[in-house]
């Protein structure tokens, strides 16, 4: 049987689809390119894939296409799922006509019984990734209620692993695996934020895959609200990954005539973790919204001073600041109004005259001179019940009918979806933008979204409220051009590609503990770069973990991100201060390459060690940070590979700036430590160099070369 195809081709990647396929079309290949396939080539890759009929099963057996609908037999999670007012709940969307270029192509599909028309956009994008976007019309002339309707990304045979990430507060990010079987494995954020147990992406890959092998897929969806992470598997053997805003009961009716688009849902693969990580930063990279000046290396007051504001001791620690070799100074929470603790002022945005009588402007003034950039914490989301706002507003906060949802760190949420709250909210930053020198908000968000329905409606408004959120940063940005911001939430609970399309960068984790932060960075980074993550080098003595380390850990673990400080170093020694110093010019001599290089993991059979690195865009140096996270059982640890050099150039390896000997115990000199050591890329990725003996929880930082 003759069949229609398509092959999309990009960034090393082939998407081949199959349009002979009732309803919408077929995925029936997503990796690796395929190269040139003539029409006979890909009808027989299409036709390969058909299944065949079975007993007690349907007559024309499902498949699993960009829309799976039951209409057609398919017996898994359907791509979409809605009705009016209870009726025609089954829709049979088929395809009525479809575009393509090389690497594009958009699908209409229709069901005039049901009266919806839906739309497809894919994009195989020059990093090789797989993006979806899905639109649904209602061309009835009643309300359609819109339960889910979610991009599907088909899986290979070989995906029997999931990998995905978890979390809390102080500990977001942390990876989980399990194995792919028949069922669904779902992760899902009810939160009004993805939250930090949220999942990043959800991967599924061969077993046992790992950051240099193995071939694996991923989804993300880029929404800063709810959302919905789906691995599937089905008796028929059919695999596939789904990337959805997560709709609440009654949040999304659709009017006649009205639309509904999708979040961008994006599917990166690899063969290894690696590469498929680098996909979505080559992606992030390209955008036109994507920061290009240098990082400016920041000190952050939080952990410094917490709520207890005095110019005196912030000018102290600007001034030092300075001297260190910082570049933005950013001003934490408790500058406004009855803000002395977190029990109130959330809403109140005027500076308060008790702690800042002659407001901002001398420590600006300061920090200007001493020729940083200034930065201001906001919490623009949020209420403190305690707070003029909410005392003159009761109706902005979000809550469902006749109740406050319960509070979580004594504040509640500003529904941004009422017109004159968002007013309120953007005049108040506005004007604090327009009054005073301010290049950098850290736009703070410290609580789950429960009950979040609209006062006056009493209607679920997450999705309009995220929204409303995007057009707020929107607005800010146009009228401020050049104004950055940051994407916090208790930390790290706000990540996605849709906040980051209005933001310059997140704050990873309020866990500064370098330990904690390996894997913190390292999943994290399976979606962003590290010019996106903040990582700041703390005081000795974590916060959070009640844990102390040596400044070359804690700065060699945050020296490939987007630098800073969080710590009180107004109180330094002369040498304390000589070594920061030492290492925020190391950072700033290498950011570039940082900031712009294929980010690598090794797979290490011994679980003590840590072994990760950039290696500069066209291969010529690399820098990898060698962690000894606890005790080895061997004694020397024996030899490491260094990944993602060119196999076929010479590279001299030593000790990187501001590292001049091996820190650790060893007994006898490291030989390639001393002067260094060349040879291949390759000769480096397989053979490996002797480990250093390091102590626990102590780090080195190599420098390699090509000749
Ligand atoms: C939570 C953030 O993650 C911290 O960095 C700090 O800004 C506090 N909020 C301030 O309340």
């Amino acid at each position: 049987m003759q069949r229609s195809t398509l092959h999309l081709r990009n960034g090393d990647t082939s998407v081949v689809l199959d349009l002979t396929t009732d309803g919408l079309p077929a995925i029936v290949h997503w990796g690796t390119d395929l190269g040139d396939l003539t029409t006979a080539e890909l009808d027989g890759l299409a036709l390969a894939a058909v299944p065949q009929r079975v007993s007690g099963g349907i007559d024309v057996p499902a498949r699993l296409t960009l829309l799976p609908q039951d209409a057609f037999g398919w017996q898994g999670t359907p791509g979409l799922d809605g009705h009016r007012a209870g009726l025609l709940f089954s829709s049979a969307l088929a395809l009525t006509s479809h575009t393509a270029t090389e690497h594009s192509a958009t699908f209409t599909a229709r069901d005039d019984v049901a009266g919806l028309e839906l739309l497809v956009e894919l994009d195989v994008t020059p990093a090789g990734l797989l993006t979806q976007r899905l639109t649904l019309t209602n061309l009835a002339d009643t309300p359609f209620e819109l339960g889910a309707l979610a991009p599907t990304f088909p899986l290979p045979a070989t995906a029997t692993e999931i990998l995905d990430t978890t979390g809390r507060h102080l500990r977001e990010r942390s990876p989980q695996r399990r194995d792919l079987t028949v069922g669904i494995h779902l992760r899902e954020s009810r939160k009004g934020r993805p939250g930090a147990d949220a999942s990043l992406l959800l991967a599924a890959g061969e077993r046992g895959f790992g950051f240099e092998s193995g071939l694996v897929h991923a989804v993300h969806v880029a929404w800063s609200g709810n959302h919905r992470l789906a691995a599937e598997r089905t008796v028929t053997a059919e695999s596939f990954l789904q990337a959805s805003e997560l709709l609440l009961a009654g949040e999304l009716v659709l009017a006649p005539g009205e639309s509904y688009t999708t979040p961008l849902a994006m599917g990166s693969w690899g063969e290894g973790l690696n590469e498929l990580a680098g996909r979505f930063h080559t992606e992030v990279r390209g955008r036109a919204v994507h920061p290009t000046r240098p990082r400016p290396v920041t000190l952050n007051t939080w952990e410094a001073v917490y709520f207890d504001h005095d110019l005196a001791t912030l000018t102290a620690l600007a001034e030092r600041a300075a001297r260190v070799g910082v570049e933005r100074f950013v001003l934490d929470d408790g500058w406004f109004l009855g803000r002395r603790d977190d029990t109130a002022g959330l809403g109140d945005w005027y500076v308060d005259a008790d702690v800042w009588p002659e407001g901002l402007d001398p420590l600006i003034s300061t920090v200007r001179n001493l020729g940083m950039e200034f930065g201001l914490w906001f919490e623009p989301e949020m209420v403190n019940p305690d707070s003029d706002l909410a005392r003159a507003h009761p109706d902005w906060l979000l809550q469902p009918a006749g109740r406050l949802p319960v509070p979580a760190r004594q504040q509640q949420v500003l529904n941004l979806a009422i017109p004159e709250a968002f007013d309120y909210i953007l005049t108040r930053i506005d004007d604090l933008l327009s009054t005073y020198d301010i290049a950098y908000i850290k736009w703070d968000h410290n609580r789950d979204l429960l009950g979040a329905g609209d006062a006056r409606t009493g209607r679920v408004v997450v999705h309009e409220h995220t929204l409303a959120l995007y057009r707020l940063l929107d607005e800010l940005k146009v009228r401020h051009p050049g104004l950055e911001i940051e994407s916090c939430a208790s930390g790290g609970a706000r990540v996605d590609l849709g906040i980051l399309e209005r933001t310059d960068r997140i704050w990873t984790s309020d866990c500064i503990d370098p330990i904690e932060r390996l894997d913190n960075q390292r999943y994290t980074g399976l979606l962003l770069p590290p010019e996106l993550m903040g990582a700041h080098i703390s005081g000795p003595r974590s916060h959070s973990t009640h844990r102390s380390h040596d400044l070359s850990l804690r700065a060699g673990i945050a020296f490939f991100h987007h630098l800073g400080i969080e710590w009180d170093i107004s109180r330094l020694t002369d040498a304390e201060e000589a070594e920061l110093t030492r290492w925020v010019g190391a950072h700033k001599a290498v950011r570039d390459l940082a900031h712009t290089g294929r980010v690598v993991h090794a797979d290490l059979p011994d679980e003590s060690m840590d072994l990760r690195g950039v290696v500069a865009a066209d291969g010529s140096r690399a820098l990898f940070t060698i962690t000894q996270r606890t005790t080895s059982a061997n004694y020397p640890t024996g030899r490491l590979h260094l990944p993602g050099l060119d196999p076929l150039r010479s590279y001299t390896v030593r000790l990187a700036e501001p590292f001049d000997a091996v820190p650790g115990p060893g007994q006898s000199p490291l030989l390639w430590a001393q002067d260094g050591v060349t040879t291949t890329g390759r000769a480096l990725a397989t053979a490996g160099l002797q480990a250093p003996i390091l102590y626990p929880e102590e780090l080195l930082l190599i420098d390699v070369r090509a000749l």
